[in-house]
């Protein structure tokens, strides 16, 4: 009888579905359900329906949810726009209160705040990254986790002749290099054992669950949360795991910083220089050096920091093997450089990597919460408390902002004719986001992916698996559903 019902319900809704599909490639906005079905019967593959609502919307679109539901959003990809909201009117768009409940597990870190709290951490983190102590410290743990950590992996795994998940192995370098980079501590997950790291298991459901919070009603999660049941009770966990790693590196580096002797360092990582009472912005100014702000701090590095640069190298690798003719030019311009370590001449590897950025950005949704009503450049209407919402997917595929050939992989795109790097401005190229609040890691994430392209390309070749179906994952960020299987060649 039960399973009877669960049929029904199933034949019901796929007949709904079916009904209230979008016929000319606009949902419809229908009574009640407004565009709910929509959405959820194009959920799986959300990225590339949006792309097709946007192309025919000219760029801007409003989403109405169901009746009472409070699902109402404007999704906008038109440059000027996004100029508008990102720069020029910034104060009126935070991200909202929306955004610091749902990812509540990364606490009040930068990543998570608006206004004065976020003013403060952004200088504090701009500062520490660009800190002379921290550059040197970052060449050396990047090369150093490239040269102990990459390469044995990937001579062991094309010896023995094994089929490996790339975006694994990435997730595997990105996590451990931004946590002895923000930490000082070596996770040691990139190894022939291929360990199993409950810390990242927990990083990886916290994002789950964030998404989940993203589809589901507000009031029920937090009903859930309450109860602490289903997903919500899998976010417990995951906090938990998270807590006793983070606030075990505090005390770690508490100790260490106690016993150290007075020869100076060279090079310090992040949280060194965060504990830092000499430094001339500190957290004992503001937050009493809590362990709680370090944390928070912590935790939102490793959300920037991690899967995107594991996004973005695995969707690099996935084009690469898709285009031989730019592997070919890679291999090229790499032969042209006397060691690896001259990244920083790298034109056209730094183009491909833009290139594959705009075609998959790894944060792939960027949302906004107005705070005043505002009549955008396009002439739309915002309201007071609207959601606003980019998709940088659609944003790379819009023919008005790239061209007609804007599916293909052409580096050559962002080289000039005088054979420097074209600059693109952020709100077309938005896979950094644009205005204040614009990636402080950028740099950052070229040098290790150009380390990492350098001597991957140089060393090994990858063939992918055949038949191996590569897709984006319904994720917050744009990670490969499946993986990517390669199998690894050690190069002549
Ligand atoms: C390919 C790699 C990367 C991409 C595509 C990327 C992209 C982005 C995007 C889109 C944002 C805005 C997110 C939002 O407001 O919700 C952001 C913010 C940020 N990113 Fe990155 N990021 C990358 C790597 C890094 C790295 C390695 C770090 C260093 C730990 C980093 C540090 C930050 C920080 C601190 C912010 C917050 C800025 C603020 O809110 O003021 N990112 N990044």
């Amino acid at each position: 009888m039960e399973l009877l019902v669960i049929f029904m319900i199933f034949v019901s809704f796929v007949f709904l579905c079916y009904l209230f599909r979008n016929k000319n490639g606009i949902p419809t906005n229908w009574p009640i359900v407004g565009m709910l079905f929509a959405l959820l019967v194009n959920l799986h593959q959300v990225h590339v329906w949006l792309t097709e609502v946007l192309e025919k919307s000219d760029m801007n679109f409003l989403f109405k949810g169901p009746w009472l539901a409070n699902m109402k959003m404007f999704i906008t990809l038109d440059p000027a726009n996004v100029h508008h909201i990102m720069s020029k009117n910034f104060t009126n768009y935070p991200k909202g209160t929306k955004f610091n409940e749902m990812f509540d597990v990364f606490g009040d870190g930068i990543v998570n705040v608006d206004s004065d709290m976020w003013m403060f951490q952004r200088k504090m983190a701009h500062t520490f990254i660009s800190h002379p102590k921290f550059h040197p410290f970052l060449q050396d743990t990047v090369w150093e986790k490239v040269e102990k950590g990459l390469i044995p992996v990937l001579d062991h795994v094309s010896k023995q002749g094994l089929v490996i998940d790339l975006q694994d192995l990435f997730n595997r370098f990105t996590l451990d290099t931004i946590c002895t980079l923000v930490t000082g501590c070596d996770l040691g997950s990139l190894s022939i054992d291929w360990p199993h790291v409950p810390f990242s298991n927990a990083l990886d459901d916290a994002m789950e669950v964030i998404l989940y919070r993203h589809i589901v009603p507000m009031r029920v999660w937090k009903f859930f949360r309450w109860l602490g049941v289903g997903s919500e009770n899998k976010c417990k966990k995951a906090w938990e795991i998270l807590d006793e790693f983070v606030y075990k590196c505090i005390a770690k580096k508490r100790e260490e910083e106690k016993q150290k002797s007075m020869k100076p360092q060279v090079g310090v990582d992040l949280l060194t220089l965060y504990m830092d009472e000499s430094q001339p912005i500190n957290v004992t100014n503001v937050t009493s050096a809590s362990d709680k702000f370090l944390r928070d701090t912590i935790l939102s590095f490793f959300l920037a920091g991690r899967d995107t640069i594991t996004t973005a190298l695995s969707w690099f690798f996935y084009l690469l093997s898709k285009n031989p003719r730019v592997e070919s030019k890679i291999r090229e311009e790499l032969s042209t450089m006397e060691t690896v370590h001259d990244y920083q001449k790298l034109i056209y590897v730094h183009g491909a990597l833009c290139e594959a950025l705009r075609l998959y950005p790894p944060v792939a949704f960027e949302q906004k919460a107005s705070i005043e009503s505002d009549i955008l450049p396009s002439g739309h209407q915002v309201d007071p408390n609207m959601q606003i919402i980019f998709n940088m997917y659609a944003m790379g595929r819009m023919k008005a902002i790239w061209g007609e050939d804007c599916y293909e992989f052409k580096p050559e795109r962002w080289i000039s004719e005088g054979g420097s790097i074209r600059h693109e401005p952020s709100y077309k190229f938005l896979a950094f986001n644009a205005g204040p609040r614009t990636c402080l890691g950028k740099n950052m994430a070229f040098f290790q992916m150009k380390a990492v392209v350098a001597t991957i390309v140089r060393n090994y070749t990858f063939q992918a698996v055949e038949g191996h179906h590569v897709v984006p994952d319904v994720s917050l960020i744009l990670r490969m559903k499946h993986g990517f299987m390669v199998k690894v060649y050690r190069s002549p």
